[in-house]
């Protein structure tokens, strides 16, 4: 298996609007520093989750992958799927395979990652047009990019994917306005219009997260057979841990604009080891008593702090139980704890 993403330290800082008193008295801009020193890898295939509470970052790492917004700092390598790569110059190239995510590249290579990486949004409500009808709203991507050489031949492509994400009769579907469909019927167009370009790596952002308990595991479902259908990879944003449990293979779990612990899904949720991942997996909701018991509660204090003032050293230190004098001063390293395996504490340093 070959890394199909490998983030290095990236950064996103949104700038702070000044009010007129502190550009007067030349006061330093201030930033949310929403992703800050960020490193993870994604292996072709799998489906990889960044989880964390609400302002962690997640969406913020979401859209720099597919280019909604610039990188502040740091690297991604990406690897296209073999046929968008083969377009792409090798000036372009790093290693002859991956393409800086980075870097400022030129509009036709930029339109062509565009194709390849593609994002499903939480809210089905909000993401789709609700003037255009289903099948304007998949046929658009197919203009956008000139894929189809004819009318007809778009109009195949868009009923596959409709019957590809079981909205059949497709003829019947792809003349429904947005407001004629269900969320659970939203969110399939939304990934028949994730899925339309054929792209090789999709960002789904929450992609379940506003659906009804009842279908959500019919759109998991669809998404993972989607995936072994069209050979994709998934970056899966989500909150749920539960879900998270179900649908990923490897999960980084973030706080406050950095990844504090990451590896296999199944290492994590059964023995988390940092402090926060700990508290975090121990509020997952627990049907079965015995497992409850094993759960030990993380007594973690007060509320996370904005993103724009960040505190110095191990930024989860102010609510850590087990804080440490060094935690306050400084930031903890990455600390590999097995296979794949990293958590960012000062508790796994050996002395
Ligand atoms: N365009 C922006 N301008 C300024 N700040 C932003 C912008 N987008 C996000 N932020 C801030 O960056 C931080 C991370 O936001 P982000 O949306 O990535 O978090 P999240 O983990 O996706 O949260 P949620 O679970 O609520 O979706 C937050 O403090 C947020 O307010
Ligand atoms: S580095 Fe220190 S403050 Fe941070 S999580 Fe570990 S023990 Fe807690
Ligand atoms: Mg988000």
């Amino acid at each position: 298996m070959s890394s199909k993403l490998v983030v290095t330290k990236a950064y996103k800082y949104f700038p702070l609007r000044r009010s007129l008193v502190e550009i007067l008295m030349f006061k330093k801009p201030r930033y949310v520093r929403a992703v800050d020193g960020v490193s993870f890898a994604v292996q072709e295939g799998e489906i990889f989750c960044l989880a964390g509470e609400s302002g962690c970052g997640k969406t913020t790492t979401g859209r720099l992958i597919v280019r909604l917004i610039d990188f502040t700092g740091g690297k991604a390598l990406y690897m296209p799927r073999k046929e968008v790569l083969s377009e792409i110059p090798p000036g372009f190239l790093v290693d002859g395979k991956y393409v800086d995510l980075t870097a400022k590249l030129p509009r036709y290579v930029d339109k062509l990652l565009r194709r390849d990486v593609q994002i499903i949004f939480q809210d089905p409500y909000g993401s789709l047009n609700p003037r255009m009808r289903v099948y304007d709203i998949l046929k658009e991507p197919l203009d956008i990019h000139a894929l189809g050489a004819t009318d007809d031949e778009k109009r195949e492509f868009v009923f596959k994917i409709l019957e590809e994400v079981k909205m059949t009769p497709p003829e019947e579907f792809a003349e429904r306005f947005p407001h004629m469909l269900s969320g659970g019927q939203r969110q399939r167009i939304a990934v028949a219009r994730a899925l339309i370009l054929n792209p090789s790596l999709v960002v789904a952002d929450e992609p379940v997260s506003m659906l009804d308990v009842s279908i959500r595991a019919e759109i998991l479902q669809l998404m993972l057979d989607l995936k072994a259908t069209r050979n994709l990879t998934y970056i899966f944003i989500t909150h749920d841990l539960a879900v998270a449990s179900y649908i990923c293979d490897k999960i980084a779990i973030m706080y406050l604009g950095s990844i504090v612990e990451k590896g296999s899904i199944s290492d994590i949720v059964n023995d988390p080891l940092h402090p926060y991942a700990k508290a975090l997996i121990a509020a997952v909701p627990e049907p079965d008593p015995r497992n409850r018991l094993k759960m030990r509660e993380v007594p973690i204090k007060g509320e996370i702090p904005s993103a724009a003032s960040i505190p110095p050293g191990c930024r989860f230190h102010p609510r850590c139980p087990y804080a440490m004098d060094v935690c306050k001063s400084k930031e903890p390293p990455e600390i590999e704890v097995g296979r794949g395996r990293v958590v960012s504490c000062w508790l796994y340093v050996r002395k």
